[in-house]
């Protein structure tokens, strides 16, 4: 099946998809998603075959923009505060569930995860289906977020149903902030940390710090990876001597005197948000150039950079340190 424009008549074919227990990929501001019934388990199953993702990785239930949350969640005052500063956008809410919400959903948790995205086109699918839909990314489990709908089609084959409304502007997932007890982020992503902080306080911590299980199975140690192997470099690559032409590059920003054969640059501008936008789909663009690793420049913390740095590390098999006149692998 092609890809299919989104316009009120695709997203109308798709909401009557969905409403038949199938299976659509639609953009959002962070990443493409594939959506099916949040709240029918044959629906939901249909997601984890179509991602070969294993079932004890819950899915973020996504919602319209003035659904009763009641219905599938409690939200407590934390909660409330975020929505309020953040929705419709990149953050997702970790509350206790109700009883409506299928444990398959959450993987037999009790807790759902709870996001309500403000791309219009996933708006406009949400409010015509009327209820909550289950949305991971589109990718198969483990690999690189799709964020162009030709990316989610290489992801999910060619018979997938998909809406096409161009790059997504965020470019990494969700933040996902734990709400149940004192709130914590258990994944960087598209509001960074220190916006959330300014709502919530200082004291908000990372949730993988405080705890030794990954409770969010997304930070697993190895995850969002290219089949080419992908090595951070600690100093500046255009600072490095002459690279060799047997690796692709991901720049920051400077690029060297003499060009390798292979590169993308994150951004002209130095700035977070136009990198984040551009790091998936440039992954994925390197990736496929045949080349025998990807080298990558290392990245400012501030702002997004600390969600890029976050997905860099778990694609990476290690680092590549500069030595003279050639690249030390060292796996991490
Ligand atoms: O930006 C996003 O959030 C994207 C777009 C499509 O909306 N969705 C997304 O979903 O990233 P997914 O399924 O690829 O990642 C969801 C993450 C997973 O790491 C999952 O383990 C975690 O959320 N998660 C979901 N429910 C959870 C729960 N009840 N407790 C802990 N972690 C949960
Ligand atoms: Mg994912």
């Amino acid at each position: 099946m092609p890809l299919a424009l989104a316009n009120d008549k695709s997203i109308a074919e798709a909401v009557a998809l969905l409403r038949g227990g199938g299976c659509v990929g639609l953009p959002t501001e962070t990443v493409y998603g594939l959506a099916a019934d949040g709240l029918n388990v044959d629906a939901v199953s249909r997601i984890f075959e179509m991602k070969q993702r294993p079932t004890f990785d819950p899915l973020i239930l996504h919602v319209p923009e003035g659904y009763d949350l009641s219905r599938i969640c409690q939200p407590n005052e934390t909660a409330r505060r975020l929505i309020q500063k953040f929705w419709p956008g990149p953050l997702t809410v970790l509350l206790p569930k109700t009883e409506l919400v299928p444990d398959l959903v959450t993987s037999g948790l009790r807790t759902v995860a709870v996001r309500c995205p403000s791309h219009p086109v996933a708006q406009k699918v949400l409010s015509g289906f009327g209820g909550p839909l289950a949305v991971p990314s589109a990718n198969r489990f483990g690999r690189i977020s799709p964020t162009t709908a030709r990316a989610a089609q290489e992801e999910l084959g060619e018979a997938a149903f998909i809406l096409d409304a161009g790059s997504c502007a965020v470019g990494v997932e969700s933040t996902i902030v734990n709400c149940v007890g004192a709130p914590s982020v258990l994944r960087q992503g598209g509001v960074a940390l220190e916006e959330v902080r300014a709502v919530l306080g200082s004291d908000v911590g990372l949730g993988e710090e405080s705890s030794p299980l990954p409770l969010v199975p997304g930070a697993l140690k190895s995850h969002y990876a290219p089949a080419t192997s992908l090595y951070r470099s600690r100093r500046v690559l255009a600072e490095c001597g002459t690279l060799p032409d047997e690796y692709a590059y991901l720049f920051w920003q400077q690029l060297p005197k003499r060009l390798p054969k292979f590169y993308r640059r994150l951004t002209e501008s130095g700035s977070a948000r136009e990198a984040a936008a551009r790091l998936f789909q440039f992954m994925r663009e390197l990736d496929a150039m045949g080349v025998n690793g990807i080298i990558c420049d290392p990245v400012p913390m501030e702002n997004l950079g600390a969600a890029m740095n976050d997905r860099l590390h778990r694609a990476s098999r290690g680092w590549a340190d500069w030595d003279d006149s050639r690249f030390r692998l060292v796996a991490r």
